[in-house]
């Protein structure tokens, strides 16, 4: 299978490699002092060393190859590796195997692990435990990732406690003199034990920290490691003037975070890619605990540009894959033949979702859904925070505010539009709410360090516990939670949003748990704290699917805490963004970043969570939105109101065609989700991922495509009358085509008016986009509509695209019964055909107008059938429009087209 890409280790080289080797006012930003950076962590000043040379580093570290240890066993190159500690040898043993679609795994262990301590090795995050010094990885020949080439390898053995120095009594003490004070031992800082403010680190199994060095070579542009607010062609955190915090993976709740930081978020991706115009490859390094990445430029041997990263981790196995691409869909596949797909949405959840905190009352959604009516905006879900329950206890109602859920619940869903409520992992700790009682009698609470007492913290409802969602069988009592007879009030069209997931604990370190909390199996919090909140929207999603009796119904839940593979389970947000330009502009790269580390169901609070926009940005905002995958409007509690009517003329139309708009291309949405769960590619993509030779295009952030038809260039500056688009592509074949306008354009760049009312959109030329254009209230309406087909040709004269459909709701696509359809404009033939035979759902839809853009000439006929058809050329616009064609979406077809 590595027929492009190989490993070459010959084992002199291995060998040779490891011889040396509350809240504030709005105008104040994050207070970074509540938060680590790594000069406050030990483990990561030790490995990072900014004080010293790679070279001096290189000689730190002593870790040699055991020569005649290494051997081919069942297709691995397994062996051992020795540290030198002083007098002791400490031994590791390796294993590097090639996994067949191109992914190399590369696993160091200790051979020996302490009897009372393993270290922690990530689970349930790898699709199955597929079958996987200096590591150098080949593609095509040329070398493309090269691991401890700076030799930075670093693991820490672990090891007992050192006992403290007896004092050594005297056998004939003097009368009256006092017997020596015993010694106190002397331990490095922070090995032990570490302080943050008022916190303690008890670190019970001291240092074993994990740190290796990986080369891009080549490369000058590196991708991913989610979620910080920086630019998607990430920065250098070191080199030759530049000395910056590390980019630091540890899912936080940062209170009002500030942009273009290094900083942690909500959640952790470590998955690096690195792209230049010759290949694509990337690195995964599955570990969960605080990992930190340095970023600079380097040189290969020859001198190439390259990147280099250096890669931290607090504990935790070391198991690293490189993919080896080559292309950036191979990498797409490989990473999602690790970690997974995206679970196909409902066709509801690509709609447009309102939220604020709170909507007040029962009468207040009431109000809000009809307002989406009278304005005739379609929306397909209302949002319920935190006060909607009974004293922050979840799965409970405010009685005053929401005394008749199931009612409230049925009136949205009579329009055929869906209600969410929040749950948070916290607990109440209050004797009288059952879920707190059970979770309590049952042991089912994440422990303190001692292992014993239910760890306490501070979150909204008060003093709460923390469900342990690492244990299988909590989760599964989780999930029982949703069943319709306990979640009273609840009803199938109530889906779900998981907040506070890092965790959140207002009083606990950065506002986060105890790093030597105590999980399932006396596994410390610190060896798997970036996967706290995927396990627990894990455990809330299959809630949902068991609570219907048919299981048949797609879970729709939301988390804040996110990890490699979280993409299998449901959508994120990125968290408590604000109300400025700045923010609106932030929320292009960072899904992006996000995309590109696989979780492509992500948005951006639409308006700004803290603050209030003006309509201007409002109005923004909506357009930017509705061409990002997830699209809801979310507001805080103290912010003012904000449905798109409340800010009048001109603001309410462009927030109304800009979320028809989103109806309008839902049929592409739902078909790119669904292209992603056969290879794993985002569907808001990089330019260079489609253009992946342009070098022009490697740190494009200001722009993007949909899928692979529609680029989009946001306006994210205030007052900005006029845009620069790049139309990227060979001038000779490629051409673009203005959505609004239909009006062609040739590759370059062009300075693009933006009135308000405009948001610069183009469908690529060579493409074909499935459209449904009829105003309805929400997606479901829109079910039986015709469609319009966009076809886009390029200079050849040919389009292709494609389009899935199914019942929009349930699991029996997985069964069939859906329809993936293939269409393609050739040789003056339009023709539709079935892209797979296996498909066996019938829709009723037809097809209602075929809009063919680009056309070199006038048609003289179009027939189907031998029947001729009406249309229209436009000769200004080379477009032709067929009007009526009502042809069967479900059927093969041509339509034939006479010059
Ligand atoms: C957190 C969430 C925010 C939510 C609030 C109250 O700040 O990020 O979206 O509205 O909590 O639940």
């Amino acid at each position: 299978m590595l027929e492009k890409s190989s490993i070459r280790l010959p084992l002199l080289v291995v060998g040779l490699l490891f011889v040396v080797t509350t809240f504030i006012a709005l105008t104040e930003a994050v207070d970074s002092s509540k938060f680590k950076t790594c000069n406050d962590l030990s483990f990561c000043k030790r490995n990072r060393r900014v004080d010293i040379t790679d070279a001096a580093q290189m000689s730190l570290y002593k870790h040699q190859i055991v020569a005649d240890s290494v051997q081919l066993k069942d297709g691995r190159l397994v062996g051992e590796i020795v540290e030198q500690d002083g007098e002791v040898d400490h031994v590791l043993s390796f294993e590097i195997r090639a996994i067949a679609n191109g992914i190399l795994r590369f696993r160091v262990l200790e051979k020996s692990p302490l009897a009372n301590k393993k270290r922690y090795q990530v689970q349930d995050v790898l699709l199955d435990d597929i079958n996987p010094f200096q590591l150098d990885v080949y593609v095509a020949g040329e070398l493309a990732m090269s691991a401890n080439s700076r030799g930075l390898f670093h693991f820490e053995h672990m090891r007992n406690k050192p006992l403290p120095p007896q004092p050594i009594p005297n056998p004939n003490p003097p009368e009256g003199e006092e017997p020596p004070a015993p010694q106190q031992p002397v331990v490095p800082e922070g090995m032990w034990e570490e302080r943050f403010q008022s916190h303690h680190d008890s670190k019970p199994h001291g240092p074993m920290s994990i740190g290796m060095d990986i080369k891009f070579v080549g490369s000058q542009h590196v991708y991913g490691i989610p979620e910080h607010t920086t630019s998607l062609a990430l920065r250098n955190t070191r080199g030759e003037g530049i000395n910056e915090n590390p980019y630091r993976l540890y899912n936080l709740d940062v209170f009002e975070y500030e942009l273009d930081k290094t900083m942690a978020l909500y959640g952790a991706v470590p998955l690096m890619i690195s792209h230049d115009t010759k290949k694509t490859v990337a690195l995964f390094w599955l570990n969960a605990a605080e990992t930190f990445i340095d970023v600079s430029d380097s040189k290969d041997d020859k001198n190439v540009p390259s990147k280099d990263t250096h890669w931290i981790s607090e504990t935790g196995a070391m198991d690293v894959f490189f993919l080896t691409g080559p292309t950036p869909m191979e990498i797409f596949k490989q990473y999602a033949s690790l970690t997974g797909t995206t679970a196909l949405p409902q066709l509801f959840s690509l709609g447009y979702h309102q939220c604020r905190w709170n909507y007040k009352d029962e009468n207040d959604v009431k109000q809000v859904d009809e307002g989406f009516d009278s304005n005739n905006i379609p929306y397909d879900v209302i949002w319920l925070d935190i006060e909607h329950t009974d004293g922050k206890r979840y799965f409970t109602w405010d009685k005053a505010n929401f005394p008749t859920p199931d009612a409230m619940q049925k009136s949205i869903a009579i329009k055929h539009r869906k209600m969410v409520t929040i749950i948070d992992p916290h607990i109440k700790r209050d004797n009288n709410y059952y879920i707190h009682s059970q979770a309590t009698s049952n042991n089912h609470y994440v422990k303190k360090a001692d292992g014993v007492s239910d760890y306490e913290g501070w979150c909204w409802p008060g003093s709460s516990s923390y469900l342990d969602f690492t244990n299988p069988v909590v989760r599964n009592w989780w999930a029982e939670q949703f069943a319709y007879d306990k979640y009273i009030g609840s009803t199938p069209t109530l889906y779900v949003w998981n907040d506070m997931n890092e965790p959140s604990v207002f009083d606990g370190p950065e506002v986060s748990m105890h790093k030597d909390a105590l999980h399932h199996g006396s596994v410390e919090h610190r060896d798997l704290h970036n996967m706290y909140g995927y396990y627990y929207h894990m455990a809330t999603a299959d809630g949902l699917v068991k609570r219907n009796s048919d299981q048949n119904d797609r879970p729709f839940v939301l988390s804040r805490a996110f990890f490699a593979g979280s993409q299998r389970i449901g959508a994120i947000w990125t968290g408590d963004n604000a109300a400025q330009w700045s923010h609106l502009k932030v929320a292009n790269p960072m899904l992006l970043s996000l995309g590109l580390a696989g979780i492509t169901f992500s948005g951006a609070d639409v308006g700004g969570f803290f603050g209030n926009p003006d309509g201007e940005l409002m109005a923004r905002w909506y357009q930017a939105g509705a061409f990002q995958p997830f699209f809801r409007g979310h507001a805080h509690l103290d912010a003012k109101r904000r449905e798109p009517w409340l800010f009048g003329e001109p603001y309410l139309s462009v927030m109304r065609s800009a979320i028809q708009q989103r109806y309008s291309f839902l049929p592409l949405w739902y078909t790119i989700f669904y292209q992603n769960t056969l290879n794993g590619a985002p569907t808001m993509r990089p330019l260079w991922v489609e253009f992946p030779s342009d070098a022009n295009l490697f740190a494009v952030e200001s722009e993007y495509m949909i899928g692979s038809a529609l680029l989009v260039h946001p306006v994210v500056e205030q007052g900005q009358k006029q845009v620069k688009v790049i139309l990227p592509g060979d001038a000779a074949k490629q051409q673009w085509f203005d959505i609004d306008t239909n009006k062609m354009y040739k590759p370059g760049q062009y300075d693009v008016d933006t009135p308000l009312q405009k948001i610069p959109v183009y469908q690529r030329g060579g493409s074909i986009v499935a459209k449904k254009e009829r105003l309805r209230r929400s997606s479901y309406q829109m079910r039986d509509d015709p469609y319009t087909l966009k076809v886009a040709l390029n200079t050849d004269q040919v389009a292709t695209g494609e389009l899935f459909m199914d019942d929009e709701h349930s699991f029996n696509y997985k069964k069939g019964q859906y329809q993936y359809r293939q269409f393609r404009y050739e040789n003056g033939q339009l023709t539709s055909k079935s892209l797979d035979t296996k498909g066996t759902f019938k829709p009723v839809n037809t097809v209602e107008r075929i809009v063919v853009l680009g056309i070199n000439n006038k048609p003289s006929a179009i027939s189907y059938a031998d029947k001729p058809l009406q249309f229209e050329y436009d000769k200004s616009l080379s477009s032709v429009v067929i009007r009526k064609p009502d042809l069967p979406i479900s059927s093969d077809w041509t339509i034939n087209f006479k010059f």
